[in-house]
């Protein structure tokens, strides 16, 4: 793996990322650690909001209903380097449902990036109808330090609510959807300042709609999908305008690209700002 944008004024190698060159280099870790570094979480700032997905190069989110195929040896090291780097991941529950979702394992992180937190970070699923199953493993196997995090509504019905409760954390919102406001603002009190959203395309578009996305991590995927599946992000009905925008879409500023075999990881910061 090697950074090309912007251009390096030392080496651009990070070095092997991928399954073909053996697991990946400890130094290669640390260099990917710095590159998606966090701000600093200070007492008082701030959430930070990053997004992470990949596209084939026509711009699909899926094959065959799931992202798996899209992804490649490095852009699997990156999802671990940024799972590693996390407090919470979010995700929507038609990702949690198509990508089946477990809580994350602690061989699915590297313990020198979780220095002073828990083993693994928990995975919050958002739903309206709480349409996750009370016994679903990703519930009822979650480590007690990082129990599944679960926002809901009121709509849920009250049985399935206690019975979801039993296993994981709760939250139920007031409106007829979980409000991305409250989303963030639930995790930051829980001390979940370094968030990363894995999706899916419904439940980004409502975070970038409400002007809540601080970083993508874009994979580029050296494929074309060619059919009819989505983009990673769906139903954006007036997305506020972005910094550098034009007032209509959202601005986006690119903070890196790196490259491994023929796949683009490209950092784009203040989305939505
Ligand atoms: N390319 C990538 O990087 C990537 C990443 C993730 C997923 N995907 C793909 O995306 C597809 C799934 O797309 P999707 O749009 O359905 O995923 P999604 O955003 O994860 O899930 C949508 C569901 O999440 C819940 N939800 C979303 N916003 C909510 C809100 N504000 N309040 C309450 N509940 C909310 C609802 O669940 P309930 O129905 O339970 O109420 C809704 O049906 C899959 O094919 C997956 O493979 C691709």
């Amino acid at each position: 793996m090697r950074k090309i944008f912007p251009a390096p004024s030392t080496a651009p190698e990070i070095g092997p990322a991928g399954d073909g060159d053996g697991p990946p280099a400890e130094a290669a870790v640390a260099r990917l650690a710095t590159l998606y570094a966090y701000p600093d979480p200070a007492a008082g700032s701030a959430p930070w909001v990053r997004a992470n997905m990949v596209a084939s190069a026509d711009g699909a989110g899926s094959l065959d209903a799931r992202s798996g195929g899209l992804s490649g040896s490095a852009d699997r090291t990156l999802f671990k380097v940024l799972r590693s780097l996390a407090d919470v991941i979010v995700a929507g529950a038609g990702t949690a449902r198509a990508e089946r979702y477990r809580p994350v394992r602690e061989g699915e992180v590297w313990p020198q990036l979780r220095q002073g937190r828990t083993p693994t970070p928990p995975i919050a699923v958002v739903t309206r109808g709480l349409s996750i199953s009370a016994d679903d493993p990703l519930l009822t196997s979650a480590p007690q330090g990082a129990r599944t995090i679960v926002f809901t509504t009121k709509a849920a019905p009250p049985a399935r609510r206690a019975a979801v409760a039993r296993y994981a954390d709760l939250v139920v919102t007031g409106g007829d959807e979980v409000s991305p406001a409250d989303l963030v603002a639930a995790l930051a009190e829980r001390g979940h300042r370094r968030i990363l959203v894995e999706g899916g395309p419904t439940l980004l578009g409502e975070l970038v709609t409400a002007g809540l996305l601080d970083e993508l991590c874009l994979t580029v995927s050296p494929l074309l999908e060619g059919g009819h599946a989505g983009r990673i992000l769906a139903g954006m009905p007036g997305v506020k305008p972005g910094r550098d925008g034009d007032g209509s879409r959202c601005g986006l500023s690119l903070g890196h690209v790196l490259e491994d075999q023929g796949f683009l990881f490209c950092r784009y910061l203040n989305v939505a700002g």
